[in-house]
């Protein structure tokens, strides 16, 4: 405290400038215009402004260049704290082709490591996480036409462990789950041949799967089935199916079933045939720091494989999530998410499903597309699929939004509600260089710059192809 009558603030400068040749002087101070407000309203008015931090938890990615702060993300540490409005884990990343997308994930990966998350690649489709996953010990699972790994979509997964030990109303249970999931996968399969899946598909594929598991028999040992058993099963129906479906007789089961068992039938001779149309050969380790399945080798059989591919992976990994222990966590990745989404409204709707469920396998879901529309070209622009793709986006609390065209800036303000301020962060200085994103924590808006090290830059390239057989 200073003396009586003197201020505690020294004067530093007087109120003009100080006097003299180039020291600030200004005969006429400038006018100053007085707003008085609320603190909830300043951000209307100046938005953009570093907003409150994040706390210091999680990874940490970067620079937050609002704040002059590091940036921490720590989906599942913001979704436990009330003070930050964001109630999923889930992580969404947009942005234009190599602008960092799929280099910012890998970093993100790579740093939650310390906090004991497992990452889990579900479809690699361009084998760009293998240097990742080789420099952490592990070998990547590559699937291939000619490639021993198989993966079986309808897998058990380790909810069908010790089913003849489990109490009736356990079995019950988990036969809800299962059942449940691989109508899903199912649905999301015929879909992507454009055939609706109704009320009558839907009876037809729970009956067959009953019988095949051989839990309509009451078995003690569920038996595995297979995309290609059930198309046979569907195609030369036993009695004991037809009259669980309720058909007069065998003619009238397969007219009301007929393009159901067609989409199957061509699925199991084209897309899935060799590669998701047999028991499961691969060994996952789940205690492994990381598992990618690559894909690359389905590129030449065009996206429409390749998003098939991908939502039977989909299904699968459920699977393995199914009993997930208490602490077990993950960060699963879905890279160029934006293919399973051309398939259709059903291939939509089984993504929805998955990410409805990270909060309770305390997953990290991080899904990568180009730009938000992609999400929406599931087919025809029927408003149903354009609904559970607008749905999508809300089930994604964290929002990461590299640089994008101005093409897209409207979609952005359209779709996910960015103010004109912040579209142009994403249209301009996100697009100015690599690693820059506007990341959406639910309301809150950070810009921020990702910094990577050097042997994360050198895991992460992804320009071979671009840069071969250039002079060094
Ligand atoms: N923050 C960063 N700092 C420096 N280099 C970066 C950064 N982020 C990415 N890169 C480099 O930029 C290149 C492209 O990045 P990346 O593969 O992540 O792009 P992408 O957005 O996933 O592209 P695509 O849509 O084609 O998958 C890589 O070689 C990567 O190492
Ligand atoms: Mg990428």
């Amino acid at each position: 405290m200073g003396e009586r009558g003197t201020s505690p603030f020294p004067v530093v400068a007087p109120r003009r400038g100080a006097r003299g040749r180039g020291r600030g002087h200004a005969v006429a101070p400038a006018p100053l215009s007085v707003w008085r407000m609320t603190s909830e309203q300043t951000p209307v008015v100046w938005p953009l402004i570093a907003t409150s931090g994040l706390p210091p938890t999680g990874a940490q990615m970067g620079v937050d260049l609002l704040s002059g702060g590091a940036f921490y993300c720590d989906p599942i540490g913001w979704v436990t704290d009330d003070d930050i409005p964001v109630t999923n884990p889930n992580v969404v990343v947009f942005g234009k082709p190599g602008r960092g997308k799929s280099a910012t994930v890998k970093a993100f990966a790579l740093r939650m490591l310390g906090y004991g998350y497992r990452t889990l690649v579900l479809g690699d489709t361009k084998d760009e996480y293998e240097p990742l996953c080789r420099a952490l010990g592990v070998e990547p699972i590559a699937v291939g036409h000619g490639l021993p790994a198989r993966v079986n979509p309808l897998d058990f997964g380790p909810l069908g462990h010790g089913w003849d030990r489990l109490p009736a109303a356990e079995a019950r249970r988990r036969e809800a789950l299962v059942f449940a999931r691989w109508i899903v996968l199912l649905r999301g399969l015929v879909g992507s041949h454009h055939v609706p899946f109704g009320p009558v598909e839907e009876t037809a594929v729970g009956e067959a799967l009953r019988l095949l598991t051989g839990y309509r028999s009451g078995a003690t040992r569920l038996t595995e089935v297979t995309v290609p058993r059930l198309w046979r099963a569907l195609d030369e129906p036993p009695d004991a199916l037809i009259t669980s479906c309720r058909y007069a007789d065998r003619r009238h089961f397969l007219d009301a079933t007929r393009t159901l068992r067609d989409a199957l039938g061509s699925l199991v001779k084209g897309s899935l045939a060799g590669l998701f149309d047999d028991r499961t050969t691969i060994a996952v380790d789940w205690r492994a720091p990381i598992q990618s399945l690559s894909l690359s080798r389905l590129e030449p059989l065009g996206d429409q494989a390749v998003g098939i591919a991908l939502t039977c992976l989909n299904s699968w990994g459920q699977a393995m999530r199914e009993i997930a222990e208490p602490g077990d966590l993950r960060i699963v990745v879905r890279d160029e998410t934006w293919r399973q989404m051309r398939l259709g409204t059903e291939a939509l709707k089984s993504l929805d499903a998955n990410l409805r469920l990270s909060r309770r396998d305390a997953d990290v879901q991080v899904l990568l597309a180009h730009k938000p529309s992609d999400m929406l070209t599931a087919g025809d622009a029927t408003s149903q699929a354009v609904a559970i793709a607008r749905d999508l986006l809300h089930l994604c609390d964290v929002k990461v939004l590299h640089g994008q065209d101005q093409a897209v800036g409207e979609e952005l303000g359209d779709l996910l509600g960015l103010t004109p301020i912040a579209q142009r962060v994403v249209t301009g200085w996100a697009v100015a260089g690599k690693g820059r994103a506007l990341w959406l924590v639910g309301d809150r808006a950070f810009k921020v710059q990702t910094v990577l090290t050097g042997p994360e830059l050198d895991l992460t390239y992804t320009n071979e192809a671009l840069t071969a057989g250039r002079p060094a």
